[in-house]
């Protein structure tokens, strides 16, 4: 058995190298659309990913960058931030917008296309890094209040989860797409989604399910418009504050992000590369994309991993009642 899935595992490796080398004998996209005139849009760039992201593409001196996020104090920092780093390179001067907005919110959405049609013609890329977490077992939360209201606590957790992990993306795609369609020699769309999404975890069964909506959502839109590159990016862990936005109120099990989890710096690369070479799905660390296909193969053995990952140990069974 363990024989099998090294063997499974080994095989799928190397078809994943075999697929990675040849993405890179494509021309990248920064030489058909010089980064001069790359005009960007980072939607959830206040902190994180998103912000690290930002930082990276005023380094490579991008003609404009908008970023989104709700709150407007942490966005002029992100601006300051991303002018240093312009003046730093040495690059021509990317235009900032700090652009407060909701992405679950269409007004707001419509107000930044506006904006950005306005500012500069229209848009070549945009990243969809948003998202809110969630950290407990579904029936833990039940069980916070007695009966209907504990269920009904339930379906309020996974309504903030559902607008912020699936709604938000669905109305940036909606609002978007037709400018970028419009506007762009070479449009490209990364969804920053997760590992979770393909593989699933215990007390991640509202975030998991949240995200993986929101997977199959740009999966299917890839389809629907096969002349923008979407990209799918599924981290594990990363560093950061991600867990303090849990719309369960819960806290993380497992060990600390900062000491395990993969580098900010190290995922946003990852991103600019895959935009680059036009890669559709990138793991990270890319081991997990043929972990994602053991899974289908041995469940058992990867669930057991995950509740390792996790902590997490079932609760006891109660007794049955003998009729
Ligand atoms: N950290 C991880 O371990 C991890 C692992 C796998 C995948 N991911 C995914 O990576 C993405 C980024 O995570 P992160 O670690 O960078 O977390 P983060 O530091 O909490 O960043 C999340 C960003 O999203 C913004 N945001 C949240 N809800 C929003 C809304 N309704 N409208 C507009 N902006 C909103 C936040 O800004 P405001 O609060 O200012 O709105 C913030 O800028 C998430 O989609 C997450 O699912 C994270
Ligand atoms: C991890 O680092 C972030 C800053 O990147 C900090 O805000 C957060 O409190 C740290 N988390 C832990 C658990 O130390």
């Amino acid at each position: 058995m363990a024989t099998m899935i090294t063997n499974a595992a080994i095989l799928l490796s190397t078809l994943a190298i075999g697929f990675r080398m040849l993405s890179f004998l494509r021309q990248r996209r920064s030489a058909r659309l010089p980064r001069a005139r790359e005009r960007v849009l980072i939607i959830g760039a206040s902190s994180g990913i998103g912000r690290t992201l930002a930082q990276h593409y005023a380094a490579l001196g991008v003609k404009g960058l908008g970023i989104v996020g709700r709150r407007a104090d942490k966005l002029a920092e992100v601006a300051k931030e991303c002018e240093e780093r312009c003046v730093a390179a040495g690059t021509e001067k990317t235009e900032v917008l700090a652009l407060a907005g909701d992405f679950a919110e269409v007004a707001d959405m419509v107000r930044i296309r506006d904006e950005l049609l306005a500012k500069w013609d229209g848009i070549d890329t945009i990243i969809v890094a948003a998202g809110v977490s969630a950290l407990r077992p579904l029936l833990d939360i039940a069980q916070d209040k007695p009966g209907a209201e504990g269920i009904q606590r339930v379906v309020d957790v996974a309504s903030l989860a559902t607008r912020g992990n699936y709604i938000g993306p669905l109305v940036a795609a909606v609002t978007f797409i037709p400018l970028l369609e419009s506007s762009s020699p070479s449009p490209s769309i990364l969804l920053v989604n997760s590992l979770a999404s393909v593989i699933p975890a215990p007390t991640r069964s509202i975030y998991a399910s949240t995200k993986a909506a929101s997977l199959k959502l740009y999966q299917a839109l890839a389809i629907e418009h096969p002349h923008i590159a979407f990209t799918q990016f599924m981290p594990s862990t990363v560093e950061g504050d991600f867990r303090a936005s849990a719309v369960d109120g819960g806290t993380a099990r497992e060990s600390d992000p900062n000491k395990t989890g993969l580098k900010r710096e190290d995922v946003a690369r990852r991103c600019l590369d895959a935009i680059d070479y036009g890669e559709k799905h990138v793991w990270m660390p890319w081991t997990m994309g043929p972990s994602h296909i053991v899974y289908w193969l041995f469940p058992r053995f990867v669930e057991s991993r995950a509740s390792k990952k996790y902590h997490y140990t079932p609760p006891p069974r109660p007794a049955i009642q003998q009729g």
